[in-house]
């Protein structure tokens, strides 16, 4: 790789990829999605195949993106342009990392509404809105709210401006503080607000729904679910592990770097399903209320805790940070690539790109309200974009890119990548990707498009 095409920094510590790749994973995935997707899906049998989706199939895949990245040091796109261009693969995976990006993009116009919600709420604990709610209370606060569009594109423009000028900066600068601080605070918040939820709510039917084993839970499109928001929940297959895996050290473990973030990512997610569930059981909520679930539930806890309205805002602020550190990276492809190919200031470039997840992301605000029309398969447009990125669009880019990865890249670039002081963990993780986790998450995504 000629030096001018390689990105500008390298970590400056091994633990700071660590953070910033678990900065990118831990987000609204882990503290708003999971749970409401353990609700809809039944819990335990969901919570089983996520496990092993995430350990069979999104470790693997994870490991890939990292060192093909580490291994070229550019961004995706023009990695694979240049790899075509050597004769090593084929010019149809030029179209890769477009759709890798393209799914980035479109991830980020609802997931900045959704952060905005996180904004929303922040404000209200501030205020003391959030204190002393019954259930009927809380639902009729997230009502109100959904009801303002005006309301929630502020919050979701101030969002994506923080987005914008976060990506403007270069993303080894701009990351690795915040989320060295971020990651153990929020930790030890969902830690102690599970704690008092798991005491003072209906702690023992939460855990009896985590771990229930219902067979009939064990079908292709709860699987399809939960493989979908394994990639959505690590980040895999939109290329920006690539660009993490482009910054990081030659000295680090892949395999022991990416078992960390996988390990971080779980902890979290599980932490917030333990936060909500007894709430949920206590209150008489709808475990499958879906997008709604986290929202209405969590001020019960905030209104009943002493101090919880600062403990509330601390929350939801959390919830903000974690989910900026993650959008940050949804944009980060396409941001270094237009910088790094074309020498588009990085600002510039995140502000054209940001206008139109912007523009998007407008829509899909009022798709909750205004505009709820049902546009394709009585999906509205949020449940659409949804819906296609996390059920089509990522599943094919990440098993596209492992593919790439597994059976098209020659093997011996690759172990000189792993750092193959051991070639046995090498062979592991060769094997599975190759022979497990690619047909694995074949077989379960087209197994679920068919409605299997
Ligand atoms: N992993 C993030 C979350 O769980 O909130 C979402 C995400 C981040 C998806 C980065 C995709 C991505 F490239």
């Amino acid at each position: 790789m000629p030096e001018s095409r390689c990105l500008q920094g390298i970590w400056s510590s091994p633990w700071i990829f660590i953070f910033a790749a678990a900065g990118s994973a831990i987000g609204l995935g882990n503290i708003w999605k999971f749970p409401y997707m353990l609700g809809t899906n039944g819990g335990g049998a969901f919570l089983f195949i996520y496990c092993a989706c995430l350990l069979l199939v999104g470790l693997p895949m994870l490991m890939a993106e990292v060192a093909l990245g580490r291994t070229v040091r550019s961004n995706p796109v023009d990695t694979v342009n240049d790899l075509a261009e050597r004769h090593v693969i084929h010019r149809f995976w030029v179209a890769i990392p477009y759709l890798a990006g393209a799914t980035g993009l479109l991830i980020l116009t609802f997931y900045s509404v959704i952060a905005g919600w996180g904004f929303a709420y922040a404000q209200r604990a501030m205020t003391g809105a959030l204190q002393g709610l019954d259930m009927v209370q809380s639902q009729a606060v997230f009502d109100d709210f959904l009801a303002s569009p005006v309301e929630m594109i502020f919050w979701h423009t101030l969002f994506m401006g923080l987005v914008v000028l976060s990506v403007g900066q270069a993303v080894t600068r701009g990351l690795s503080n915040v989320v060295r601080i971020l990651l153990p605070v929020l930790i030890v918040t969902l830690f102690i607000l599970a704690v008092y939820s798991m005491v003072m709510g209906a702690g023992a039917d939460a855990l009896l729904f985590l771990t229930r084993w219902d067979w009939s839970g064990f079908t292709f499109d709860v699987a399809l679910s939960a493989i979908g928001h394994a990639l959505f929940s690590l980040g895999v297959g939109l290329g920006a592990m690539f660009s993490y895996g482009a910054y990081m050290s030659k000295r680090m473990s892949i395999a022991k770097a990416c078992t960390i973030v996988v390990g971080l990512d779980l902890i979290v997610s599980i932490l917030a399903a333990l936060v909500i569930f007894p709430l949920t059981f206590k209150f008489g909520l709808d475990v499958a209320a879906g997008p709604s679930l986290p929202f209405v539930s969590l001020p019960l806890i905030f209104g009943a805790l002493p101090a919880g309205q600062v403990i509330g805002l601390l929350f939801f602020a959390l919830l903000v940070l974690a989910a900026l550190t993650s959008a940050i990276s949804m944009m980060e492809l396409f941001v270094a690539w237009l910088h790094e190919r074309f020498y588009t200031g990085r600002l510039k470039a995140a502000f054209t790109l940001g206008l139109g997840v912007w523009l998007v992301g407008v829509a899909v605000v009022l798709s909750f309200n205004h505009w709820d029309a049902k546009l394709l398969f009585g999906l509205n447009l949020f449940e659409i974009i949804d819906q296609l990125t996390s059920f089509i669009m990522l599943p094919v880019a990440a098993i596209a890119l492992s593919i790439l990865v597994a059976w098209v890249v020659p093997k011996k670039m690759l172990m000189n990548e792993m750092l193959v002081k051991n070639a046995t963990h090498f062979r592991w993780w060769y094997t599975t990707l190759k022979y497990v986790s690619i047909p694995a998450a074949i077989l379960i995504t087209v197994a679920g498009w068919i409605g299997a």
